[in-house]
């Protein structure tokens, strides 16, 4: 095992499906927040308590709490800095970075101050060799309206966004709520995304495909829920970012050693796995890490997921065979 460890430390990977907000660390948490006036928690060691979180109810809960300490542009470039450096030194060498504007606007952060933040962080990262891409993800608890209008303010920002996404509640919520978003967003040359199947429905997983036409689906662990979705998923090669450690610790697999990765794999999938909140649920190497621990991982396996996370990345096809080509000769040398 500690073999299969070093070998997963040593391969590039890219990171698909992680949060900004995700990224706040208890210790930021608090140091942000006296900075700026939002004292939310007294210590760090009060800070990492909330964070013992065991239902996707309660973790969105202390995701918003979290959120809040962020207000100038400073903030945000900070917490997504730390991440990417972190990211830089776990082998990552591409970051699609979610953020969602709601967790902000609504509070009165501007989406500028948010996007320099962001633009500055991308800025440094770059001159350290990790590229950096940003989604812009909408919150399944709020209506669409309200996104159709962020959605127009974020066109001034167009060259910074690759995609949009959906994420949060899920109960309640289906992705068909967000049809013309997504088809006004697929006009303007962005790509897709959409957290389901997580713990809303597997039909979440059929709509987030056919109504909101995804490039890649998020989560999706309740696939094989419908055995029909499930081999149509297979047979068509669908992208899924899977975050193993999140799965399991907010309850939604039973186990990681009884995660449907692998079968995601075997049946065609193009899986892939990432971190969601590395200050919640650890970094993308822990959970490829985590995952290997608990005997559901093979060196083939890890391979394929890692060949996969660039292979369903928005990269350009030129940055895509430079990634392939470092990947194969670590490979075969390690
Ligand atoms: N926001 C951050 N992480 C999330 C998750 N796993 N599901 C829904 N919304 C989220
Ligand atoms: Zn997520």
């Amino acid at each position: 095992m500690s073999d299969l460890a070093t070998f997963i430390r040593s391969l590039p990977k890219a990171e698909l499906h992680v949060h900004l907000e995700g990224c706040i660390t208890p210790e930021q948490l608090v140091a942000i927040g006296r900075r700026n006036g939002v004292d939310l928690f007294e210590s760090v060691a009060a800070a990492r308590a909330a964070y013992e979180v065991s239902s996707l109810e309660d973790f969105l809960k202390i995701f918003a709490k979290a959120s809040k300490v962020l207000l100038h542009a400073d903030d945000f470039a900070e917490v997504a800095s730390t991440y990417f450096d972190n990211a830089a030194a776990d082998g990552v060498r591409h970051v699609e970075l979610m953020f969602d504007p709601q967790a902000h606007t609504p509070r009165g952060v501007a989406l500028e101050t948010v996007l320099e933040g962001l633009a500055r962080a991308q800025r440094d990262a770059s001159g350290n060799g990790l590229s950096v891409m940003f989604i812009a993800n909408f919150m399944r608890e709020r209506d669409e309206e309200e996104a159709l209008e962020l959605l127009a303010s974020l066109a001034a920002y167009r060259s910074h966004i690759v995609a949009i996404g959906i994420d949060s509640a899920e109960s309640g919520h289906p992705p068909r709520k967000f049809t013309r978003l997504f088809q006004k967003a697929r006009a303007m040359g962005l790509k897709c995304v959409a957290h389901a199947g997580f713990e809303g429905p597997a039909k979440d997983i059929e709509e987030a495909i056919d109504l909101l036409k995804v490039d890649r689906v998020d989560h999706g662990n309740r696939v094989y829920e419908v055995p029909e979705l499930a081999r149509r998923l297979g047979d068509a090669g669908t992208a899924v970012t899977v975050c193993p450690c999140a799965e399991a610790q907010l309850g939604v697999v039973a186990s990681l050693a009884e995660h449907p990765v692998r079968r995601m794999l075997a049946d065609g999938m193009r899986a892939s796995l990432h971190s969601d909140d590395p200050a919640w649920f650890g970094a993308i190497t822990e959970n490829y890490i985590a995952l290997a621990r608990a005997g559901a991982l093979t060196r083939s396996e890890v391979l394929q997921l890692v060949r996969n996370s660039f292979t369903t990345s928005f990269l350009p096809a030129s940055s895509l065979r430079h990634h392939l080509e470092e990947l194969k000769a670590q490979a075969e040398g390690g």
